[in-house]
C-alpha cells in the first residue's frame, strides 16, 4: 500500500499532469459530470483487479467506489473475464440478434419471477427513460411523479435541478439548457411521506411513479414500513404505473434486488450496474402487456449498441456466478462488519454509517439517527466535513465514491476489511 499521506501534494503529481491534459482536449477533464467532484484532480487510473485500483502515480487504493456499483464481483472475476475473451472471438456488434440475449432474458425471469418480459440497453439512464416512455404510452397521460434525492439518470425529463426543493404542485428548477417543457411534466415530492403522494394523485393525471426502492442517491436511506406499499396503492387506485429504479440495488441487494429483500413489486423494473460487471449493459423487466407497445415497435426502443455481445456475455456469466455461488450472505457478513467497525472507530468522532441491506452504505458526519429522507439527510451532513475525511481516506490508500457512498465486493475479505478500519482511524485522527 501507498504510504506518502504525509505528503499528499506528491502523491497526486502524474494524476494532476494527465487532468491538465485531458483539460485543453476534454470538457473539465472527464467524460461524467460526476467525476468532476474528485480530488484533488479527477484521478487517472492505470489498472484494476479484485478489490485494488491503481492510479498513474502508482497509488493502490482498497476501491468501494468499484465502478460506481458495477463491480459486485471484484474487477476481472477471472470467470466473466474468460466469458468475455471467449465472446470477443466471436465478434462485437451485429446489428442483429445472437443466442445470449434469450439466455440472459430466460435467466433474469428465472431469478426474478414477477418480470415476464424485458428490453436490453446501454445504461441506466436509457432504461429509466424507456420506463417513463411506456407507462406514458400505456395511460395516455404525460405526468412523471418523481422523489428529491433519488436520482433517474441524466436525461431530460427525469434530471431536475440541482437541489430541488419538494414542489408537489409546481414544476422543479432545471439545469442549463435542459427542457423547461419536458420538466413541466415532473410532478416532485420528498419522500416517504404519503400524504403529499396522495395530495400529488389528487392534483394531477400521473402516467407513473419513478422511485429507488431504497434510496440511494442521496445517503442510503429505507424506505418507511409500508409507504412503498401505500405508494402502490395509490397507484393501482389511479391507473398509474409504479416504475422501481433498481439500477444500484439490482442483484446488490440480492438476487431478486431491493423488491425480494423488501417483499413489494413495482410494474416496472429498471437494472443496470451489478448487472454485467463493469460491462455496458441495462435492462428493463415488467409484464408482457405492459411491453407490448415496444415489441409491436409503436413505443421507440433503439440502439445501436444495446445487448452488445461482449457485454451479454459479461451479464450471463455475473448472473451464473451470482446464482451457482450466491455470494450473498458473505457479502452482506463482510459489509456488516465493515459498518459495524467503521461506527465503533468513527462514531466518537461524528462519523455516521448508514445501511439498509446488502452490500452498500453511506458515511456522513452529523446525527447518528436513521434518516429519511433528502431534507433531513442534508441537515445531518456536514459536507466539508466529509471532504476532509474522503481525502484523508484517498490519501492513505481508501477509495469510496466522492460522495461518502461505498459498494463492497466479494474480493473485500477480511483482511483489506480490516485494513480498511485501521486507515479510517488514521485518517480520523489526522482531521
Ligand atoms: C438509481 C439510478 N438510476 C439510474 C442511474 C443512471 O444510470 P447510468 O449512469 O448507467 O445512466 C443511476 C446512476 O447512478 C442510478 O443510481
Amino acid at each position: 500500500m501507498s504510504s506518502n499521506s504525509e505528503n499528499p501534494s506528491q502523491r497526486y503529481t502524474k494524476s494532476i499532469a494527465a487532468h491538465e491534459r485531458r483539460s485543453r482536449v476534454i470538457a473539465g477533464g472527464v467524460n461524467s459530470n460526476v467525476r468532476l467532484m474528485s480530488r484533488p484532480v479527477p484521478l487517472t487510473f492505470t489498472r484494476a483487479h479484485g478489490a485494488m485500483i491503481w492510479d498513474i502515480d502508482g497509488n493502490e487504493y482498497i476501491d468501494y467506489a468499484a465502478g460506481m456499483g458495477p463491480t459486485i464481483l471484484g474487477h476481472n472475476h477471472p470467470r466473466v473475464l474468460a466469458a468475455v475473451q471467449q465472446a470477443l472471438q466471436s465478434g462485437q456488434c451485429f446489428a442483429g440478434q445472437h443466442e445470449l440475449e434469450a439466455e440472459f432474458a430466460e435467466r433474469l425471469i428465472g431469478a426474478v419471477p414477477w418480470i415476464e418480459n424485458i428490453r436490453i440497453g446501454l445504461a441506466g439512464s436509457d432504461m429509466d427513460l424507456l420506463a417513463v416512455r411506456i407507462a406514458k404510452a400505456v395511460t395516455g397521460r404525460s405526468k412523471v411523479l418523481r422523489f428529491t434525492g433519488h436520482y433517474h439518470g441524466w436525461i431530460d425529463p427525469l434530471l431536475v435541478g440541482p437541489g430541488a426543493a419538494p414542489t408537489p404542485f409546481g414544476t422543479p428548477p432545471v439545469g442549463p439548457g435542459q427542457s423547461v417543457a419536458a420538466a413541466s411534466e415532473i410532478v416532485m415530492c420528498e419522500w416517504n411521506d404519503v400524504s403529499l403522494v396522495e395530495q400529488v394523485f389528487a392534483a394531477h393525471q400521473i402516467a407513473c411513479v419513478i422511485m429507488e426502492p431504497i434510496m440511494c442517491n442521496t445517503g442510503v436511506i429505507p424506505a418507511q414500513p409500508g409507504y412503498i406499499e401505500s405508494v402502490k396503492a395509490l397507484c393501482k387506485q389511479h391507473g398509474a404505473v409504479l416504475v422501481i429504479d433498481e439500477v444500484i440495488t439490482g442483484f446488490r441487494v440480492g438476487l431478486q434486488g431491493a423488491q425480494g429483500h423488501l417483499g413489494i413489486t413495482g410494474d416496472i423494473t429498471l437494472y443496470a450496474k451489478a448487472i454485467a460487471s463493469g460491462y455496458p449493459m441495462a435492462a428493463i423487466g415488467t409484464s408482457r402487456e405492459l411491453m407490448a407497445g415496444v415489441g409491436r415497435g409503436e413505443v421507440n426502443h433503439s440502439g445501436t449498441y444495446n445487448s452488445g455481445y461482449l457485454s451479454v456475455a459479461a451479464a450471463v456469466e455475473t448472473m451464473k456466478i451470482l446464482v451457482e455461488e450466491n455470494p450473498y450472505p458473505s457479502l452482506q457478513k463482510n459489509t456488516v462488519r465493515l459498518v459495524e467497525g467503521l461506527r465503533k472507530v468513527g462514531g466518537g468522532k461524528g462519523l455516521a454509517v448508514d445501511y439498509v441491506a446488502g452490500s452498500l452504505f453511506q458515511v456522513r458526519f452529523g446525527s447518528q439517527e436513521p434518516m429519511q429522507n433528502r431534507e433531513h439527510f442534508v441537515k445531518n451532513s456536514d459536507p466539508q466535513k466529509l471532504m476532509k475525511f474522503l481525502d484523508a481516506l484517498q490519501d492513505r490508500g481508501v477509495r469510496p465514491t466522492s460522495r461518502g457512498l461505498f459498494f463492497v465486493s466479494v474480493s473485500h475479505d477480511e483482511r483489506l476489511i480490516d485494513r480498511t478500519l485501521e486507515i479510517t482511524e488514521s485518517a480520523l485522527a489526522s482531521m
